[in-house]
Order: C-alpha cells, then sequence, then structure tokens
C-alpha cells in the first residue's frame, strides 16, 4: 500500500508486505521510544486527537508517538468538549480540524463513523476505534507484540496457536486482530467466549477461508492447554444494552496463576489490550501474574507508541529522516520499568 498520505481506517488496508514495513519501522524508533535519542523530524506538525470515548493507551500513546517525533499535539476529549455537542456535524468538524492539523486521530463510538469523518478530512485520518467495528492500530500492536514474543523463541507468526478470551462479540480489538491472521499460514485459533458474545460468524469465516483451524467453545481451561497466546479481553459494557446485562457475564473467564500454573503450557504468553477489569466482580486477569514473565500486557502497551510512531511517520513520510533530524538526550532517561 501506499502510506503517504493515506488514512489509516481498517485493517483491511493492510497486505503482509505493508505488516512488514512497519514493523521494520517500529523496530527503527526504539532508541527514540526508550528516550535514548530525540528527533524533529516533525517539529511544526500538529496532531489533532480527538476522541469522543474514554481511552487511556491509545490516546496518550498517539500524543506521546507524536511527540517523539517532534510534534505538537491538540486534543479534543468527550463530546460534551466538543461543539458536537451543540449539533455540529462530523462533516463540519472534519473541515475545520482538519485545517488546524496535519493529520487526525480519532476514536468514536459508531461503527464506521470515523470513516466518514475521514471522508471530509483535507489531512489523513488514523482509526483510534470506531464502536465495536474496528481498532486497526491496536491489532498492528498486536500482532507486532506476538511477533516480538514468538521470535525470542526462535518462532514466528506462521503456525501461531491463539486463544481469543472473553467478549468477542463486542471486542473490536479480536476483529481487527482476526482480519490480521487472515495474512498469515497455519494459525491454530480457539475463541472462547459465552455462547451470547461469539465471535460474529463473518470473523469466523473469514479465518477458516484462510485455511486456518477454529476452535469456538464456552469453557476456558482446556483451550488455554495448547496455545502459544492466551488473549483475554474485557466485557465491554458499554456497548450493552444495560449494566446489569454485562454483569452476567463478568468474572466469567478469570485467569490467575493458579489456573496458569494447572493448564498453560510453561511459555504461553498472556495478552490483553488493556484495560483489564481489575474490579473484584471481573478481575480477568488476577494482579498474582503480575510477576509471570510471561504476562507481557505492559509491553504490549508500551508497543503501541513504536506502531503508532511508525504509522505517523509513513503517512507523513519521514521514516528515511527521522535519523537525520536526531540528537542524544541530555537529561537521565534512566528508566526503572
Ligand atoms: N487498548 C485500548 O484501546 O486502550 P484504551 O481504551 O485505554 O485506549
Amino acid at each position: 500500500m501506499e502510506f503517504t498520505g493515506t488514512h489509516i481506517l481498517s485493517i483491511k488496508q493492510f497486505e503482509r508486505v505493508d505488516i512488514d514495513r512497519v514493523f521494520a519501522v517500529a523496530d527503527s524508533m526504539k532508541p527514540y521510544a526508550q528516550r535514548n535519542k530525540v528527533t524533529r523530524v516533525l517539529q511544526g506538525a500538529i496532531l489533532g486527537n480527538m476522541f469522543f470515548e474514554p481511552s487511556t493507551r491509545t490516546r496518550i500513546s498517539f500524543g506521546s508517538a507524536f511527540n517523539l517525533l517532534g510534534g505538537n499535539v491538540r486534543e479534543t476529549t468527550g463530546f460534551e468538549n466538543s461543539a458536537i455537542s451543540k449539533g455540529e456535524s462530523l462533516y463540519d468538524t472534519a473541515r475545520v480540524l482538519s485545517g488546524y492539523s496535519d493529520v487526525i486521530c480519532m476514536r468514536h463510538p459508531t461503527a464506521g463513523s470515523v470513516s466518514d469523518f475521514s471522508k471530509a478530512s483535507c489531512v489523513p485520518v488514523i482509526n483510534g476505534g470506531d464502536g465495536d467495528n474496528e481498532h486497526p492500530t491496536q491489532a498492528l500492536l498486536d500482532l507486532y507484540t506476538i511477533s516480538n514474543e514468538l521470535s525470542s523463541k526462535g518462532r514466528s507468526i506462521d503456525g501461531l496457536r491463539i486463544a481469543m478470551i472473553g467478549d468477542l462479540k463486542y471486542g473490536r480489538t479480536v476483529h481487527s486482530l482476526c482480519h490480521l491472521l487472515c495474512l498469515y499460514k497455519n494459525i491454530y485459533v480457539s475463541l472462547v467466549s459465552p455462547n451470547e458474545l461469539s465471535m460474529p460468524e463473518e470473523f469466523v469465516s473469514e479465518l477458516r477461508s484462510a485455511g486456518h483451524e477454529v476452535i469456538i467453545s464456552e469453557e476456558l481451561t482446556p483451550n488455554i492447554s495448547n496455545v502459544d497466546i492466551a488473549y483475554s479481553t474485557r466485557i465491554q459494557e458499554e456497548r450493552f444494552p444495560s449494566l446489569e446485562e454485562a454483569d452476567l457475564y463478568r468474572g466469567r473467564f478469570r485467569l490467575n496463576q493458579s489456573i496458569y500454573t494447572q493448564y498453560c503450557e510453561p511459555n504461553t504468553v498472556i495478552m490483553h489490550p488493556l484495560p483489564r477489569d481489575s474490579r473484584t466482580e471481573a478481575n480477568e486477569l488476577d494482579s498474582d501474574l503480575d510477576t509471570n514473565p510471561n504476562l507481557a500486557i505492559f509491553r504490549q502497551a508500551n508497543n503501541g507508541v513504536l506502531i503508532r510512531m511508525a504509522l505517523f511517520a509513513l503517512v507523513l513520510d519521514v521514516a528515511h529522516l527521522v535519523d537525520k533530524y536526531a540528537d542524544d538526550v541530555p537529561w537521565f532517561s534512566g528508566r526503572g520499568c
């Protein structure tokens, strides 16, 4: 794909060669993300960061990624702080904000809304999650994490065995990840969810059409016993008709160290797009896993900065210039974790 000036709206835009390109540029961003170097390559550029749903990782890591490339960030969060609450259309919002920005990242509760917005935008738009539809940058950082975790064990993504666990109906991260896995070979996918929250048929069909083996189950423990990656997800309570309905499913697939030791292979990597629901009634990934070296959730979250830096560098066509505008950091940049 041609990255320069392109909207990043769906993971369906990416071929395998594009993923390789994004991952190679993400690797080259490590000295900057780790604060060993700084670059001014996007000095003067402005990111418009528009988040109409709550976010910690996606919003801050998009902003950090842009700052780490030397650019500036302007944000609006929540409809209540936007003129959309006064009846302004997405079209007008896009026309106005794209006049203030060089690239826009957007999260919105309605599926397809980021794509609609991009049609009126004069600058590239990156989808930070649209309803229960897609979260393409999360899928890229998830696959980058899978690739890194497997390569440290001498493995590649082809031949991956993965369990996706939890709310697979509303979880947009697993929808986008399913699309991505179709680009690879010989994948085993175990889908573990309550029947009512099962993976939509279109994604199951897509995986099977790609030649992958797909197992569907409501049982956690037998289905985490033979996988490389156990990818847990949160019950997406904000997409349910009521909180009472979401409560029916909370805590159904808890994973803790005792279950891990009893059922998982010794090197099974635990992933979660986060936030994990740590309330007592849910406790999807118990805090007693926090010292398990195979818990990759914080490495996964950190990889979000690398992937988003790579996308900005590619979309704004500066990937080849990042090092030219680099300096060593003058401040203490040691990190405790
Ligand atoms: N993974 C993810 O999208 O997290 P946030 O909702 O905090 O952005």
